[in-house]
């Protein structure tokens, strides 16, 4: 299976600094943010990487990733002019994605400890739709938000003010090859962006979004708390 990895955007929430240097380059521990990411793929046997990178610093994320060589991977990259979205970005992977092929999309922003193995040989096995990995959090409103339905999702509400369960969808989804056409048939949300969610909640309405829990410790760098707790994760599992 092929991975493509999200490190685009403009990572206001870390204004100034993702001013200088892409969100996606700031060090947690002593790797940029995006090694982790790389590197779950790798370990889950996925050696075939597209990753949609910036204009701002995509000279950085050659010197640090090359060919891939280092992960044993081979890295395609792809510049988003502009951002536009999550869903725009995912876009930009048809063509590196053949029509009827399943693939795992990563957001480059999230960092966790479990393997991606189960979850890609669970995803082969799902005839079609989409797969998404859940995780329990203390403040779901900064997150997309799951409604449950059995062994579906019914339906997914991003930044909820009123959250109806303690669970969000992390940056780890799994898609068949009809996901290029529901990215082309959306329209920009009220942030002016194309969402993710969106594609997602097309798949619900088929009912064929189907999830599972992501095990051990899962979190987001994307925020200056989240950054800090993400580096002290991973700098606790070193010790
Ligand atoms: O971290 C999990 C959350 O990620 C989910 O719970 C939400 O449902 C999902 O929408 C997303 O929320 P964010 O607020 O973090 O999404 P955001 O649009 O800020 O960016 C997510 C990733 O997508 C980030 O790693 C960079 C990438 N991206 C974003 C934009 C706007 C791009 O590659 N290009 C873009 O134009």
């Amino acid at each position: 299976m092929k991975g493509v990895i999200l490190a685009g955007g403009t990572g206001t929430r870390l204004h100034p600094m993702t001013k200088l240097i892409n969100k996606h380059l700031l060090p947690v521990g002593n790797v940029p943010m995006l090694h982790f990411a790389v590197q779950k793929l790798s370990e889950a046997g996925v050696r075939d990487i597209l990753l949609i990178i910036p204009k701002l610093s995509s000279g950085l994320f050659i010197e640090y990733f090359g060919s891939g060589a280092e992960w044993n991977v081979r890295i395609t990259y792809r510049v988003q002019d502009q951002a536009g979205g999550s869903a725009k970005a995912l876009g930009m992977a048809e063509g590196f994605i053949q029509s009827q092929e399943k693939f795992i999309l990563l957001l480059g922003d999230n960092i966790y400890e479990a393997s991606l193995s189960g979850y890609i040989a669970a995803f082969e096995r799902q005839t079609a739709g989409a797969m998404v990995l859940l995780k329990q959090v203390n403040d779901p409103h900064r997150y997309g938000v799951p409604e449950l339905d059995g062994t579906v999702i019914k339906r997914i509400e991003e930044k909820p003010v009123d959250p109806k369960s303690d669970y969000c969808v992390t940056g780890i989804y799994l898609y068949d090859g009809s996901v290029f056409d529901k990215v082309s048939s959306l329209e920009p949300s009220k942030r002016g962006e194309l969402e993710i969610t969106d594609v997602n909640n097309l798949y619900a309405a088929e009912g064929t979004l189907k999830y599972d829990v992501l095990q051990g410790w899962w979190t987001d760098a994307g925020t200056p708390a989240s950054l800090v707790e993400a580096a002290a994760r991973v700098l606790r599992e070193n010790e």
